[in-house]
């Protein structure tokens, strides 16, 4: 596990952008996993501003998204695929057959979720799966309690998860309260993973996710286990774990990164 420390949200969402970016010069048809949220939109705005100065394409990429909520079909407005249109999708050169979000109104909702995973598994697993974390640890839609062992499937979210979400609805009761998920052994899968945190806001999770015996009452402790694990988070959200940090005795490294 790598950690690379940054002053804000600024420089995580750069730093994170240019690793997306050189992954996906490097490859012919790189795979990569996003996720939805506050903390990828500034990553979104960097690709963005690297397609449009010629600095990459993504007509060889393919995508796939964590999760989606369900019974919110992909033009509403507060569904992940119009986010995900709206934040990054419409505005570079992706092929729309070579994006795939979970289907919030499937009728097939559990074939569709194994669907899901052969879809992965086709297009040669995922490269690097980013992202963000929730204040109860969960990774996806994979709230306290989901096995370790979960492949897509469908979610009942957690109060707190639907109230931290409910800034993106006009009401608490429009939130919806199932979604669903790539499972955790799915994202585990991944070759990589890049985990964005920013924030004061963040700091207990992080320090958690970080420091605590795996646990599946806090989801994110199973990164702790994947090989290829880097984290960008900035001072806010690093000021638990800098508290006790000692270099000899973690089993993590924190590199500060310096922007030009
Ligand atoms: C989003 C997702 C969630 C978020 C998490 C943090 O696709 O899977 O796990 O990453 O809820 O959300 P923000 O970034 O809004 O704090």
């Amino acid at each position: 596990m790598q950690i690379i420390k940054v002053k804000n949200y600024e420089e995580m969402s750069v730093i994170a952008s240019s690793m997306l970016v050189e992954h996906v010069q490097q490859n012919e048809s790189p795979v990569i996993g996003l996720a939805t949220g506050s903390t990828p939109e500034g990553l979104y705005r960097s690709l963005i501003a690297e397609y449009r100065k010629g600095a990459v394409s993504f007509q060889g990429v393919t995508t796939f998204n964590l999760d989606e909520y369900v019974g919110l079909n992909k033009d509403d407005a507060t569904s992940y695929q119009f986010y995900m249109n709206q934040k990054l999708f419409d505005h570079i050169d992706i092929p729309e057959e070579q994006i795939h979000l979970p289907n919030g109104v499937s009728e097939e909702l559990q074939q569709d979720c194994t669907d899901y995973e052969s879809n992965i598994q086709k297009a040669g697993g995922i490269d690097i799966q980013v992202l963000g974390i929730g204040l109860n640890g969960h990774i996806g839609f994979n709230e306290p309690g989901t096995s370790f062992l979960s492949r897509t499937h469908a979610v009942e979210l957690t109060a707190s998860t639907r109230e931290a979400n409910s800034r993106y609805f006009s009401s608490l009761a429009e939130v919806p309260t199932q979604a669903i998920s790539m499972g955790i052994a799915t994202i585990m899968e991944s070759k990589k993973i890049l985990l964005l945190v920013s924030g004061e806001e963040k700091a207990e999770a992080l320090y958690q996710a970080i420091n605590s015996p795996l646990s599946e009452e806090f989801p994110a402790t199973i990164l702790q286990l994947h090989p290829e694990v880097t984290i960008i988070a900035d001072e806010l959200a690093l000021s638990k774990v800098l508290e006790s940090y000692d270099e000899s005795e973690s089993a993590f490294e924190i590199k500060e990164l310096q922007m030009k």
